[in-house]
């Protein structure tokens, strides 16, 4: 029920008849708003909230029956009730009435007691079908929200902050009658610190202002029964004899008053929407609860996804360092390769999710190396023919363990083409330029320039200038033309940064 006086609309051009009805109506707590014609009456309906329009049919500009029909055929002033004043005698005046709409009549000469009775009864259905549109509103937009939620929902970069703005856009989108909407709504959020931090939000200039608020508060004092979830709603009455007097008071003296609240409490969040234009009810809480319901899930959503994304890295590292297990002294391998792969990715331009991928799965080009005889991989010297042909296989081993799993597809493409060369020359397939996958490519001129900087039992380490040269320049093993130009090209710019990681990573 609204809390504020019922406005009704008396439409009559005579003076005297809407004197008439102030009187009867004035005193019995109701705002009389005039209007002397149709035209007029229509205004007054755009301008402001009317709960009850009482209207004679004999006016000018627009007829009465008109007025009813342009009412109930808008969406927007449709549950307004609307009563026709009707003479006694005309008969026909109700017929043309209940085919323009309209709600009720009442007969002139009026009768007090029958004008009060009838628009009591018209005012509670109205707010009833308010409320039934109110809630079809709220429903409607939730489900809007949820959509949109699952529609942006990234778990690895949820934005508590952001998440806490948009359930304030909706509580507020939910009234459709901007009176009813709350005019301020305040937030505490619990800080990694311990610290509760305190947001006010406004609404300027149709916008959402949010911004810091200072608040004297000791929360676990002044904030009732923290711990459990809970839902609230109080009315201002109630609020004074209620438990959150003191927190009242707090805002209070942040200039913020409070005519009535709605809040959710957590151990670690809080929300309260104050001064509705309405009294609150349950229902006010309820449809807060469940905006934060979302977010809330949403949070821890989001942990389990992390861990689950830990996890998965971890064991990708697992599996990088077994393929090191008959290598000697590769120290760090794996991550420097990562990093290289991931900052010649980036400077090719390619995307962050691809950069992230290959920053990642890189690490895992040698995997295939566990199916290779310990006795090659240890061998001080040169291998022979035989020997180089059993070692080119670690590549197809490689893509073998790595299997068809999507979230490794990047993987086992690395595994098998980390070894191909741009001018065909390379293994296992002698695959050439861009049928060569461009992860191949970074990964061969990283692992390549790794490789070369470390020891090895069949070779020393070489420093930065000679491996750059070797590169860019060739050793008659390793020539430029096996490079993607485009790779090669990048790696020239880059390669301070690849020293430089070699040297942070070394292990
Ligand atoms: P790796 O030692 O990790 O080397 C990877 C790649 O780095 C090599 O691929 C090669 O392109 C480059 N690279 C490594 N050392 C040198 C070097 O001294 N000079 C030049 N120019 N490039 C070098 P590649 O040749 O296909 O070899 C693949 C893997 O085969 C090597 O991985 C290593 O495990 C093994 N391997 C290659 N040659 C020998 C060798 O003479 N003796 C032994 N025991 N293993 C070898
Ligand atoms: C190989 O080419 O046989 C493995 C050496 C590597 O990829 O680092
Ligand atoms: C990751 O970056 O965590 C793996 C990417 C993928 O899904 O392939
Ligand atoms: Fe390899």
């Amino acid at each position: 029920m609204i809390e504020t006086r019922p406005k009704i609309l008396c439409v009559d051009d005579e003076p005297v008849a809407l004197k008439l009805l102030e009187a009867v109506l004035v005193p019995k707590g109701y705002d009389v708003i005039k209007a002397e014609n149709g035209e007029e009456a229509l205004m007054r309906i755009r301008e402001q909230r009317i709960d009850v329009v009482l209207l004679d049919v004999m006016i000018p500009v627009i007829d009465g029956f008109e007025v009813c029909k342009i009412i109930k055929g808008d969406e927007k002033y449709r549950n307004i009730p609307v009563v026709i004043i009707t003479s006694l005698t005309s008969k026909g005046d109700r017929i043309k009435g209940i085919e323009a709409g309209a709600d009720d009549f009442i007969s002139k000469p009026f009768d007090r007691g029958e004008i009060l009775a009838r628009i009591k009864m018209l005012l509670k259905v109205k707010d009833l079908n308010d409320r039934l549109n109110y809630a079809y509103g709220n429903i409607n937009s939730l489900i809007n929200y949820g959509e949109h939620i699952i529609k942006t929902f990234d778990p690895l970069d949820l934005d508590l902050l952001s998440k806490i703005d948009s359930i304030v856009t909706q509580i507020i989108r939910q009234s459709s009658d901007m009176e009813e909407k709350p005019e301020k709504i305040v937030v505490g959020m619990l800080h990694v610190n311990g610290d509760w931090l305190w947001y006010q939000y406004d609404w300027i200039f149709k916008g959402l202002k949010r911004s810091l608020l200072k608040l004297d508060l000791h929360y676990s004092l002044d904030i009732p029964g923290k711990g459990k979830s809970r839902k609230f709603f109080y009315n201002r009455a109630e609020l004074e004899r209620s438990e959150f007097k003191p927190f009242i008071t707090r805002l209070e003296s942040a200039m913020i008053s409070v005519s009535n609240m709605v809040s959710y409490l957590s151990s670690d969040f809080c929300i309260f929407a104050v001064n509705y234009g309405k009294n609150v009810t349950s229902y006010d809480a309820a449809v807060l609860n469940s905006l934060v319901m979302h977010t809330v899930f949403l949070k821890s959503l989001t942990l389990q996804v992390k861990e689950t994304e830990d996890a998965f890295a971890y064991t990708v590292h697992a599996l990088a360092r077994a393929s090191e297990a008959n290598d000697d002294d590769t120290g760090n391998h794996v991550l420097r390769v990562n990093e290289c792969c991931a900052v010649l990715a980036e400077k090719l331009g390619m995307s962050e999710s691809f950069v992230k991928t290959i920053r990642l799965q890189a690490q895992m080009h040698d995997v295939g190396k566990i199916h290779t005889h310990p006795e090659i991989l240890k061998k001080p010297g040169k291998l022979t023919q035989e020997e180089f042909e059993d070692m080119k296989k670690h590549t197809i081993y490689g893509a073998k363990i790595l299997g068809d799993h999507p979230r490794l597809k990047m993987a086992k493409t690395i595994a098998l083409t980390h070894h191909e060369r741009w001018d065909g020359s390379g293994y296992p397939y002698g695959l050439k330029g861009e049928e060569i996958s461009v992860e191949g490519r970074i990964v061969n001129i990283a692992d390549q320039y790794d490789a070369l900087r470390n020891y090895r039992v069949y070779k020393p380490a070489f420093d930065h200038e000679t491996t750059y040269k070797i590169i860019t320049e060739g050793d008659g093993r390793t020539m430029p033309q096996h490079f993607d130009p485009q790779v090669l090209k990048t790696f020239k710019e880059l390669a301070p940064q690849f020293e430089e990681i070699y040297e942070k990573l070394k292990g």
